[in-house]
């Protein structure tokens, strides 16, 4: 039977039902009543054959922060096709479809993270933040100079936390390109919401929040994997959540939770690449720090992306950007820089960069510059100084980082 991909017109059970099968789950109640909140099933996604749904994708509408600005972006979530229906393009049927409707409301950008980085650069996404691992032993963990503190760290309950924890996110998103708005809706569910399930055999979640002048600023979220070996205890603390206003609460809070009683080891599996902590500790090879991908991001209107971010200095540049899938953004762009305002045509001049929209992606929040990429045998340099000029406007001061999978 010929498979149809198209927009949704059903309920959030029937979407979700289908969707956990492609991840090996089945549905929960639990679950289910926090999704509905925030799906949108006018921007979902699915494939049928027959009347059954085989796959799916779904869209949070999230406001992205970029330099110097924050840009709309859909927020790609729950795609899976069922593994009695894959490696017959349902996916890519699906990418199709959502590509072009987020691209007819003038969405200039997508994100996601992805479960396998080799499945959607095909598609045009890019590596646009890097995940930071961290595992020390606690007893390898000593600051350089002795710490003291700033400010004072409490454990707050799960409805304080509630509370206090999103005024301290949206402090800290608009000056961190990769972060992303959270609705109520998002934060219960994503968030707070805490089932066993979710625990991977750790504890419940503890949310530890810093003061400072009796003014919260900064939390972190953190579980306990329970251990004790012969010799003693041997747990590890699972650090989830780490974010914070300003440099001296981040550091209190690491200190806390690296000095947990108890713990052997502690472990992060996402914190910013440029971290502070290993410009901190005495032993920073004792970190264990090891890179992967974080968030990817597709620029869907190479035209309106451009001009919805700003740059490090006035300049201009031509970019030839390559773009099978998106014949819009296909072609050459001039970016023009004047007092800081970014303007964006297309453009027969001869091209600076050459380049796709993965590596625009990597480039574009600021994790990669041009130099890397065409070292990395991706982006050409096809104007003289093209490369350095391109990372003269482009780079960042601060490195992006999505502090959350979604
Ligand atoms: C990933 C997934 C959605 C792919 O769906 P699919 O319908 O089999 O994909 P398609 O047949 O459209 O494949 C499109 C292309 O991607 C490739 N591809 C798809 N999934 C891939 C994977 N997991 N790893 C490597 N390549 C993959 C295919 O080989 C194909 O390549 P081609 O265009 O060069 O022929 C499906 O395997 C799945 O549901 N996996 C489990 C859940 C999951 O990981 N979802 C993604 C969450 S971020």
């Amino acid at each position: 039977m010929e498979i149809e991909i198209g927009p949704y017109d059903g309920d959030a059970r029937a979407f979700f039902e289908a969707g956990e099968v492609a991840f090996g789950e089945r549905l929960r109640d639990d679950d289910l009543a926090l999704w509905e909140a925030t799906f949108e099933p006018d921007r979902a996604v699915v494939a049928r054959d027959g009347s059954r749904i085989v796959g799916t994708a779904g869209i949070f509408s999230f406001e992205l922060t970029v330099p110097g600005g924050v840009l709309p972006a859909a927020g790609v979530t729950a795609v899976g096709v069922q593994p009695t229906h894959r490696r017959r393009g349902i996916l890519r049927g699906m990418m199709r479809a959502q590509l072009d409707a987020i691209h007819d409301r003038g969405e200039p950008i997508a994100i996601l993270w992805a479960s396998e980085g080799q499945i959607y650069q095909r598609f045009g996404y890019g590596l646009s933040t890097v995940a930071t691992r961290i595992s020390v032993a606690r007893d390898r963990s000593a600051f350089r100079s002795p710490h003291h503190a700033a400010g004072t760290i409490r454990l707050a309950d799960v409805d304080e936390a509630k509370r206090l924890l999103p005024p301290i996110h949206d402090a800290v998103r608009p000056h961190r390109p990769g972060f992303f708005n959270r609705t109520p809706a998002y934060w219960d569910s994503e968030v707070f919401y805490d089932p066993e399930h979710r625990r991977h055999g750790a504890s419940a979640a503890w949310y530890a929040v810093h003061e400072a002048g009796g003014e919260p600023d900064g939390f972190a979220r953190y579980r306990i994997r329970d251990r004790w070996d012969d010799a003693g205890p041997n747990s590890t603390l699972v650090v989830t959540d780490l974010v914070a206003v300003n440099p001296a609460a981040h550091l209190d809070l690491w200190r806390f939770l690296l000095d947990v009683d108890l713990m052997g080891r502690i472990e992060a599996w996402n914190v910013a690449p440029d971290d502070p902590l290993i410009l901190t500790v005495a032993e920073p090879r004792r970190l264990g720090v090891a890179l992967g991908d974080g968030m990817w991001l597709r620029v869907v209107d190479v035209s309106s992306a451009l001009a919805g971010r700003r740059y490090r200095a006035d300049g201009s540049l031509v970019l030839e950007v390559a773009d099978e899938l998106c014949p819009w953004n296909d072609g050459r762009w001039a970016l023009r820089v004047e007092d800081g305002i970014p303007f964006v045509e297309p453009t027969t001049d001869a091209p600076d960069v050459a380049c796709d929209t993965t590596d625009l992606a990597a480039a574009y929040l600021g994790a990669f510059t041009f130099a890397a990429l065409a070292d990395a045998a991706r982006v050409s340099e096809l104007g003289p100084g093209g490369v350095t000029r391109a990372d003269a406007l482009f780079r960042t001061d601060r490195a992006p980082w999505c502090p959350r999978v979604f």
